[in-house]
């Protein structure tokens, strides 16, 4: 494994030695600590080609998940890869959030759910996971990231997750909750990004010149697609809570809030409909 992790310290790939350890347990088909625990079964030829194969392609730059070729969300191993977002740990927050005020305000039972700007599936994936009769519509604009939501919801969706391409949901619902982690990144601060985020989908970060032109678009559509008393929970950037907020204070909506991710920054807002 030293030359694996040696090779990805000089190429200055951030936790090193973490990278090694994933790299080497897929090289041999293993969970990541398993290799530490046998220290002394042999690796094969052919296993440490594949291991300096997958480090050299992390070394080139690639997110560790586009290495694997699968990210772990809220415990479901999704499969992810260039051309999607890799899932990010704020959106499971996002997700349970979503989860606990649909239970709160409806019950456990049945619910018709958007994950608008779907990416990999992960929201719907992890909303099918945590509300076992909800229906949930997974709606992308990208083909390429489409196929990964796609394999997603067949593997984690239990039948209950349809994935649509398109670029809005006008026409489609009502739905009882829309959740959306949309593109939110301001334009200007996207060359200024890590190298690694830099390969991820352009589409998955530029948010337009403020960041909000995908949240606008969404803050209004949203109450005609929603059931009266259905909710919206989006992720949007750190800072842009009180914009995105004010974008849900005309007289569709009921009722408003901010929620905090673990680093304590407002990072979701939330809108119920009159109903
Ligand atoms: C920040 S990523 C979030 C992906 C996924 N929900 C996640 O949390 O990992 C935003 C996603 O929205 C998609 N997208 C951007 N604009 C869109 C639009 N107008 N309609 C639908 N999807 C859009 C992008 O292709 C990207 O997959």
């Amino acid at each position: 494994m030293s030359r694996g992790r040696e090779l990805l310290e000089s190429a200055g790939s951030q936790e090193p030695e973490a990278c090694a350890q994933w790299l080497l347990a897929s090289a041999l088909g293993m969970g990541r600590l398993e290799p530490l625990a046998e220290p002394g079964a042999g690796v094969s030829p052919a296993a440490e080609r594949t291991f300096m194969r997958l480090a050299r392609k992390k070394a080139s730059g690639l997110p560790l998940s586009y290495v694997l070729g699968w990210h772990d969300f809220m415990g479901l191993r999704l499969k992810v890869g260039p051309g999607v977002l890799v899932p990010r740990p704020e959106t499971e927050e996002l997700t349970e959030l979503c989860a606990r005020l649909l239970k709160g305000q409806r019950g456990a039972g049945p619910a018709d759910i958007l994950d608008f700007c779907a990416g990999s599936g992960c929201v719907a994936a992890g909303l099918a996971a945590l509300l076992p009769l909800a229906r949930v519509t997974a709606v992308e604009k990208s083909a390429r990231a489409l196929r990964y939501a796609e394999t997603n919801a067949a593997a984690h969706g239990g039948g209950r997750i349809r994935a649509l391409l398109g670029d809005n949901f006008r026409g489609l619902g009502p739905f009882d909750a829309i959740a959306a982690n949309p593109p939110y990144i301001p334009a200007g601060v996207i060359p200024g990004l890590d190298q690694e985020v830099l390969k991820e989908p352009r589409v998955a970060l530029d948010g337009g010149g403020d960041g909000l032109k995908v949240v606008r678009m969404i803050a209004a559509d949203a109450p005609a697609a929603l059931r009266p008393g259905g909710f919206l929970a989006m992720e949007v950037c750190d800072g842009q809570a009180p914009a995105a907020l004010e974008l849900l204070s005309g007289p569709a909506w009921a009722e408003r809030a901010a929620y905090k991710d673990f680093n304590g920054k407002d990072r979701f807002v939330y809108g119920r409909t009159n109903g």
